[in-house]
């Protein structure tokens, strides 16, 4: 028997905690999560807490993730920093999330370089796609699933697609957006099974398989567990619930206790 895919379960901060404060947040998580072979944990401070972080956290217990960078590896790109500047610090980078693409005007263009650049720094890119409320309530969420992956992963080779993580978020289950709701069940399960038929297309059968697909969006220590049940779902992206950590570690144990590492 082939043993089960691994799970991630990954922490976005977004803009919160000074360094101070996550390197004191991390402190707790440390007491409380155990490395695990099946579950990967990682955490996505904001840029200027990585470096601190990255001297401190033990990697066999967590990795580190960028929450942004920016797709050149050099130059006079005032503000920005670059993913090559990051990659001693991080192993995954998280592209293309929907504030970037949102409040930040980031385009398809630039989601398409930042994972080529990811992945020729050997970072593991996070690829956030999903669809807005809109494009839901149009009958649209198909078309917006298949134009963020195909225009998202349009650099990336056949040999190079065993090294990316797809983080499907429906933008509008995402607690900071107003009327937010958590998607439900079959909701995700319909966008994996989409997903994963076109990564086949684009990709072929194996690649499809082997892709981890994650879901985002009002994940809680209560809903975590349905949503790691569906089969194909890999992980979970967490905003708010992993900024406290009894629901953060509850969730990592939910994982660990899966069904299928039993
Ligand atoms: P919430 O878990 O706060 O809805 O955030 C999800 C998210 O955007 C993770 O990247």
């Amino acid at each position: 028997m082939t043993s089960p895919r691994k799970t991630y379960i990954i922490a976005n901060w977004k803009m919160n905690f000074t360094p101070g404060e996550a390197s004191l947040y991390l402190h707790r998580l440390e007491k409380r999560i155990t490395p695990s072979r099946n579950v990967q944990v990682i955490l996505a401070p904001s840029t200027v807490a990585l470096q601190p972080l990255s001297l401190q956290i033990n990697r066999r217990q967590f990795k580190l993730a960028a929450q942004n960078f920016y797709w050149r590896d050099y130059g006079a790109y005032t503000g920005e920093t670059s993913v090559s500047q990051l990659r001693g610090f991080v192993d995954y980078a998280i592209v293309g999330h929907s504030e970037r693409r949102y409040v930040f005007n980031e385009s398809e263009e630039d989601i398409a370089k930042k994972v080529a650049a990811a992945i020729r720094n050997n970072l593991t890119p996070i690829l956030c796609i999903g669809e807005t409320a809109m494009e839901r309530k149009d009958g649209e969420t198909a078309a917006a699933i298949y134009s963020q992956l195909i225009n998202g992963l349009h650099e990336v080779s056949k040999e190079d697609i065993s090294k990316i993580i797809i983080a499907y978020e429906p933008v509008w289950a995402i607690s900071s957006n107003k009327n937010a709701r958590p998607a439900k069940p079959a909701d995700i399960d319909e966008a994996q099974i989409l997903i994963r038929k076109h990564v086949s297309k684009l990709f072929g059968k194996t690649a499809s398989e082997q892709i981890p697909v994650l879901y985002g969006g009002s994940v809680n220590s209560d809903t975590a567990g349905g949503y790691l049940s569906i089969n194909g779902i890999d992980g979970l992206l967490i905003g708010g619930a992993s900024l406290i950590a009894d629901s953060f570690c509850a969730i990592v144990e939910t994982a660990k206790g899966m069904k299928k590492y039993e």
